[in-house]
C-alpha cells in the first residue's frame, strides 16, 4: 500500500502509550497523529463522570482544529471490591500529580486482604469529524488484580491485572498478545471496521 492511499487520522491523547498502541492494533494502513501536532490545543479537562462523556469531551475539542477523523480514548480500570473506582479517575486515583507507580501502590494498599479481586478495563472510543460528534465504540476485558506487580511490558494499571484465563499479567505478554485481549483492541477493531465501511 502506497503512502497516499493510507488513511490519517488523530488520536485526541498526549499519552504516548495510547498512541503507541493505536499504532500498533490498527497496523500499517493508518497513519496516526496525535495531540503533539496540535501544541497550541489548551489541555483538555476530562470533567465527565463516565468514559463515554470524557471520550466525546477530548474528541469534540480536538476536532474543529483537524481535517480528518478524530479518535478519543477515554479508557480505565474497575475493580468490583472498590465499588468501580478507580474508574474514569484511574490516571488520578492517587491524586492529581500522582505517577503511575504511586497509582499502583494505592490500588495494591487498598486491595490488601481482600478476597475479591476481580475488575476489567473497559475503552470508549469517541469518533468525530468536521468538528462533529459521529458515535463511539467500546470494549472490556475482563480479569483479576495480582497481589504483586509482574512484568515490564505495556503500560499503567498492566503489571496488575490477569485477564481472565490467563495466568500472566498484561505487563509480561507482547504487544499482540495484549492488544488481541485488550479493551482497546477491541473497541479499535470495531471502529476500525465502521471506517473501512465509511471510507
Ligand atoms: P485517561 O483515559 O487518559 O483518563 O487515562 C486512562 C488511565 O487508565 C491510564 O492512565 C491508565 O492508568 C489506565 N489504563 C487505560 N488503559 C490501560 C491499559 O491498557 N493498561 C493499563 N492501564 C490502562
Amino acid at each position: 500500500m502506497t503512502e497516499v492511499s493510507k488513511q490519517r487520522l488523530l488520536l485526541a491523547t498526549r499519552n504516548a502509550h495510547k498512541t503507541r498502541e493505536v499504532r500498533e492494533i490498527l497496523g500499517a494502513d493508518w497513519i496516526v497523529e496525535d495531540l503533539s501536532v496540535l501544541p497550541d490545543l489548551p489541555e483538555i479537562e476530562e470533567t465527565g463522570e463516565t468514559f463515554e462523556e470524557n471520550a466525546k469531551l477530548k474528541a469534540l475539542a480536538a476536532a474543529p482544529h483537524y481535517d480528518g477523523w478524530v479518535l478519543a480514548d477515554d479508557s480505565g480500570l474497575e475493580v468490583d471490591a472498590l465499588g468501580g473506582a478507580p474508574g474514569v479517575r484511574s490516571a488520578r486515583f492517587a491524586g492529581d500529580a500522582a505517577t503511575m507507580e504511586e497509582n499502583r501502590a494505592l490500588l495494591g494498599e487498598k486491595l490488601r486482604g481482600e478476597k475479591n479481586r476481580a475488575g476489567r478495563f473497559r475503552c470508549v472510543l469517541a469518533l468525530a469529524k468536521s468538528g462533529a460528534f459521529v458515535r463511539t465504540f467500546s470494549g472490556a476485558v475482563e480479569g483479576s488484580i495480582a497481589g504483586e506487580e509482574s512484568g515490564q511490558g505495556g503500560f499503567g494499571y498492566d503489571p496488575l491485572f490477569v485477564p481472565e484465563g490467563e495466568t500472566r499479567t498484561f505487563a509480561e505478554m507482547g504487544p499482540e498478545e495484549k492488544h488481541a485481549l485488550s479493551h482497546r483492541g477491541r473497541a479499535l477493531r470495531a471502529a476500525a471496521d465502521f471506517l473501512r465501511s465509511v471510507s
